[in-house]
């Protein structure tokens, strides 16, 4: 992915790291907006709050918001549709966003969720600290 990116954008600053593990040395410590393309859905519910809180809470400036495009249906039973329509061809390890639910679990952690369903099986999340308790 980098050696592909670093064709595109032959001037950005790349830099390898595991976001989970913790944060690259080689960064700035704070952003005014971090983005994100598919890489959530390697991630539980539980790992992807607590890394959206730590985002915003440890590596955003004032008034972050964090984008997040990925793989997402709007509720569980939309979900079970489509696993029955494309079961096999699915990865069973990945941990597809259910929208109704991670807001839930956002909004619980006091993080602020929008989201818009941008294609039947893809959305865009920003967040934004509200009252961040974890
Ligand atoms: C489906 S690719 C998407 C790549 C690119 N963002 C795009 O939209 O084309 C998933 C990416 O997530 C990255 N990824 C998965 N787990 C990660 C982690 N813990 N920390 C950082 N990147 C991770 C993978 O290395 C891979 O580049």
């Amino acid at each position: 992915m980098l050696a592909l990116a670093r064709t595109k954008l032959p001037s950005a600053r790349l830099v390898r790291g595991d976001i989970v593990a913790g944060w690259p040395s080689e960064l700035p410590d704070r952003f005014d907006c971090i983005v994100s393309a598919y890489v959530f859905h390697h991630f539980d519910l539980s790992t992807k709050v607590d890394l959206v809180a730590r985002l915003l809470r440890d590596h955003g400036a004032s008034g972050c918001r964090i984008v997040v495009g990925d793989v997402c249906v709007p509720t569980k039973v939309a979900l079970d549709d489509v696993r029955r329509t494309w079961g096999k061809q699915m990865d069973q390890e990945e941990h597809y966003w259910i929208a109704d639910e991670a807001i839930a679990a956002c909004e619980r952690n006091g993080i602020q969720a929008r989201y818009e369903q941008t294609s039947p099986f893809a959305g865009v999340f920003v967040f934004e600290t509200g009252r961040l308790t974890v």
